[in-house]
């Protein structure tokens, strides 16, 4: 049979990270490579209550098909939440998304066609690239310093469909951008006329203050926001969801209904039943205890057992430390030697659009403990020495 397979799916790509993944699932190797939360962190009990009042008292619309838009409740939720922080959203701007993913993936469908420009991050989220990929865009990526973007590096996208921002904790750089960073930027891309698309997964993950405001909160009409449960309640609710203005809502909404029809009403329903009285405002502290706690820890031994002329910017939030390494040393081609060592992370050339910035590396801090993550960078420190040694 001659299977004739569309352009768009040699854009599809296998993710680095998930096949690195597999190579280091293997029993005794202490990974700071995945990009999960902590398990520890999910609310079960929280879970198991609101599964069994919703089965209780509404089984028949928690069952049924819903509204392409999501459950209405969640929505108005979704929106009082960001007008809490700055953001001036109106319900019916919500849409629920099966995971912030989906949203990326909406974005892409609804404003990229092959050969337009996308401006991102260096690095920036490997799911946002995977996501756009397939639509074709030519990526231009942003120059940076440790504080994110430059606002000046937007000349460069000049009519380009959107740029893509990460303000709070980036995944992979741990780095959230100061409020006169964000001010900037925004000023920037309103007068380039330049769209934004906002994804602010980890802003609630927050060490020591809260994050400036987003982005989306002084850009208006010119900042598509997108939200996710996935780190404060669980991922494998897959429920996320975007702000949208309302010239693209409805061809969101569009795309949404013929990639899913509408996303699990089951789990909105029960996510609306854990959290309508409060109780992400109880809860969040506590994750976020948990993983200043190892971020400290995790700190304490890359000074520890890093070679002096390694470089990194402890995060203020979120789940990952960045790492550089000395500029003739290539983080892939040092994880064989890492994993016989007992120990895995990221190398951080698939975070960039381009390739390249071989020297660079992300480190998970969530799901190891401590002590683990002390003998992980430990091990880490043993196998750069080494490599120095020989270079
Ligand atoms: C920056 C960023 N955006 C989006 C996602 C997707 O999250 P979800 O689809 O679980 O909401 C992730 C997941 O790790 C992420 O790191």
């Amino acid at each position: 049979m001659n299977w004739q397979m569309a352009r768009r799916a040699e854009r599809l790509n296998p993710s680095t990270i998930r096949e690195i993944l597999k190579v280091t699932e293997q029993p005794g190797i202490i990974s700071l490579a995945g990009g999960l939360p902590s398990a520890e962190t999910f609310p079960v009990a929280a879970m198991r209550e609101a599964t069994e009042r919703v089965l209780r008292e509404q089984p028949h619309q928690a069952l049924q098909y819903a509204a392409s838009e999501g459950f209405g409740p969640l929505r108005e939720w979704v929106a009082e939440e960001l007008w809490s922080q700055g953001l001036q959203v109106q319900a019916d701007q919500v849409l629920i998304t099966t995971g912030s993913q989906q949203g990326l993936d909406l974005v892409g469908k609804v404003l990229v066609d092959p050969g337009s420009r996308v401006a991102v991050e260096s690095p920036t989220y490997l799911g946002a690239l995977q996501a756009f990929a397939p639509f074709e865009p030519d990526f231009v990526a942003l120059e940076g310093d440790s504080d994110g973007p430059l606002p000046e590096s937007l000349e460069a996208a000049r009519g380009a469909r959107f740029a893509y921002l990460l303000p709070n904790f980036q995944n992979p750089s741990g780095r959230c951008l100061p409020a006169a960073r964000r001010l900037a930027l925004v000023e920037r891309a309103l007068a380039l006329g330049l769209p934004l698309v906002e994804d602010n997964p980890y802003g609630e993950l927050w060490f020591d203050a809260p994050p400036p405001p987003p982005l989306a909160a002084g850009a208006g009409e010119a900042a598509v926001y997108l939200g996710s449960f996935s780190k404060v309640l669980a991922p494998g609710l897959r429920l996320g969801y975007l702000v949208a203005p309302r010239l693209l809502y409805p061809k969101l909404l569009q795309a949404k209904q013929a990639a899913d029809l509408h996303t699990p009403g089951f789990n909105q329903r029960i996510v609306y039943e854990v959290i309508k009285d409060g109780f992400l405002s109880r809860h969040v502290p506590t994750i976020r205890e948990r993983y200043k706690a190892q971020r400290n820890a995790m700190q304490e031994a890359l000074r520890a057992h890093l070679p002096a002329d390694c470089h990194w910017q402890p995060p203020r939030g979120g789940m990952f430390f960045w790492v550089k390494l000395p500029a003739h040393l290539d983080a892939m081609a040092l994880l064989p030697a890492a994993v016989r060592a007992g120990m895995a992370y990221v190398p951080g050339s698939a975070f960039f659009p381009h390739g390249g910035h071989a020297n660079t590396l992300r480190l998970s801090f969530v799901t190891a403990s401590p002590a683990q993550i002390g003998a992980g960078v430990a091990a880490l420190g043993r196998v750069l020495a080494a490599a120095e040694a020989v270079a």
